[in-house]
């Protein structure tokens, strides 16, 4: 019987502290289901105190996401915890991540205190947010560089007050493996409760060891680990997702699983490094470019008289079909539902597959090849059903020159309404005219525009979120067409609040 390591991502609060790297509520909310496809245990979502922007985003991820845990970081303050809680009011699952420095250049330098009156600042946040959520973690920031005994006298003080999970930060990733290894198995044997917590690792990749730190982690007794998306984080990063949940896929006989789908590895991957902007190293292991490229002529000799000569990892197992068939408009719909299957996709219900593989046509009509996040988008296409409001018509006219106007007709449950209006581009026309159709006070907050690759027949995906009477509402929509996109994605929003 394998045991269970837990899967803590933050990317979304670690990672996302990277300069250049923020985002905005609409990509967030994309990113958190995403992981959750991905079969992430926990989610950190961000730091509610530390702006409006990143409070909403966890009260919007939070209604966004169904089953991981979401978390929300605060210090050991009353206040940060406060807003924590009410960022969290509507999450499922809920943990509150609290902390405080205990090493002691945080502690004289930081908190100017000592080591005494750390402990009771600990232990009484600890105790207050567990009057709030019931899953409580503990960070002691800087514990790579704390002195094991007093870390084990902080760590039994908060599992004491409640904590059930308690993070050991290599926060300036100064551990070599085995010390940090030595750290977590000293936890394991001194502290008196630790069979009521787990303890989690967080390692930074300063000295370029993360994954190496968490990995000894794991073997000395961490069951949980703070991971974020291609290892991305402040200064070197954080410890890669990809990399740990590999680690054990690929080293079976150390007996530890995770809940990872490895499958959708390589998308989760590419899009954290679109929407983030931040480029992918060639020879980053696992999700690099070269990852699995064999360039020497004795090593493609040795590929192809059989592939584990110099494969440790089949490309599929991260969502890299290299031998896929092509999906074009002459594909049967037992190709299509390989492909669903493959990419993780439920194809039991034959009703579901029936109008995935008829938007597939449509979709193959105007592009050449099919790739996996077409594929993907197809299979989440459904959401237009139960649509009152639809978009039958749209015509815009735009260039160089000349003020771009929009011509629309919706359908609103069986009844025809047609409008025109201009703006300052073809999207803002276009939802001017919906708005002389559907007049209510709503504002666009945000809008989202990506394409999926890189060919200009390619798919543009756009996400709105607008707001109306208070409340914000989400719109997606996928096409080929990147303003019919857009207003489609308005009307997805609409149908949330017009009924
Ligand atoms: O690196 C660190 O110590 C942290 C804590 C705030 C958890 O990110
Ligand atoms: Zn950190």
């Amino acid at each position: 019987m394998s045991d269970r390591l837990y899967i803590f991502d933050t990317t979304l609060r670690d990672g996302e502290q990277v300069p250049g790297c923020q985002l905005n509520t609409v990509e967030k909310i994309e990113v958190a289901k995403n992981l959750e496809a991905l079969g992430v245990d926990v989610i950190e979502a961000g730091f509610p105190i530390s702006s409006p922007g990143d409070f909403n985003s966890v009260v919007e991820i939070s209604k966004a996401v169904t089953w991981p845990t979401i978390c929300a970081l605060t210090r050991s303050v009353q206040k940060d915890i406060d807003v924590a809680a009410e960022a969290l009011k509507y999450a499922k699952n809920k943990r509150i991540h609290t902390g405080i420095g205990t090493s002691d250049s945080h502690i004289l330098y930081k908190f100017k205190s000592n080591r005494e009156e750390i402990i009771e600042r600990a232990v009484a946040a600890t105790k207050y947010a567990k009057k709030l959520v019931e899953d409580v973690e503990f960070y002691c920031e800087d514990a790579g560089r704390t002195d094991n005994e007093y870390l084990a006298r902080v760590v039994e003080a908060v599992i004491k007050a409640g904590a059930t999970v308690v993070n050991i930060p290599d926060t300036t990733g100064y551990c070599l493996p085995q010390e940090y290894g030595a750290k977590i198995k000293y936890l394991m044997e001194h502290v008196d409760g630790i069979q009521n917590a787990r303890l989690s690792t967080h390692c930074h990749n300063d000295l370029g060891m993360a994954t190496a730190n968490t990995i000894s982690g794991v073997l000395n007794g961490a069951r949980q680990v703070e991971v974020t998306m291609n290892g991305i984080g402040e200064r070197a990063g954080n410890t890669s997702l990809e990399e740990v949940a590999m680690i054990l896929r690929c080293h079976k006989g150390l007996g530890i699983d995770t809940n990872i789908n490895t499958q959708h590895i390589h998308h989760m991957s590419s899009m954290v490094s679109s929407l983030m902007n931040m480029p992918i190293q060639p020879n980053k292991a696992i999700v690099g470019r070269n990852a699995f490229a064999h360039s020497s002529g004795i090593h493609q000799d040795g590929v192809l008289k059989n592939k584990e000569t110099y494969e440790i990892i089949d490309p599929k197992d991260v969502g890299i079909d290299c031998n896929a068939i092509i999906l074009t408009a002459r594909s049967g719909r037992a190709a299509l539902k390989h492909r669903l299957q493959t990419l993780g996709v439920d194809v039991s219900d034959q009703e579901k597959l029936d109008k995935i593989y008829q938007d597939f046509l449509n979709l193959a009509d105007k592009k050449k090849e099919i790739n996996d996040d077409d594929v993907l988008m197809l299979a989440g296409k459904d959401r237009n059903v139960g649509h009152h409001i639809t978009l039958e018509y749209l015509q815009v006219t735009s260039g160089v020159g000349v003020k771009p106007v929009a011509a629309i007709r919706l359908d609103i449950t069986g009844e025809k309404f047609e409008a025109a209006a201009s703006g300052n581009g073809p999207v803002d026309a276009a939802i001017n005219a919906i708005k002389k159709i559907i007049s209510r006070k709503m504002t666009l907050q945000e809008i989202l525009i990506q394409n999926m690759t890189k060919g200009s027949s390619d798919m543009g995906k756009v996400h709105m979120q607008v707001e109306y009477e208070g409340v914000s509402y989400q719109g997606f929509s996928a096409n080929t067409d990147i303003v019919a996109a857009s207003a489609e994605a308005y009307i997805d929003a609409i149908n949330k609040f017009v009924h």
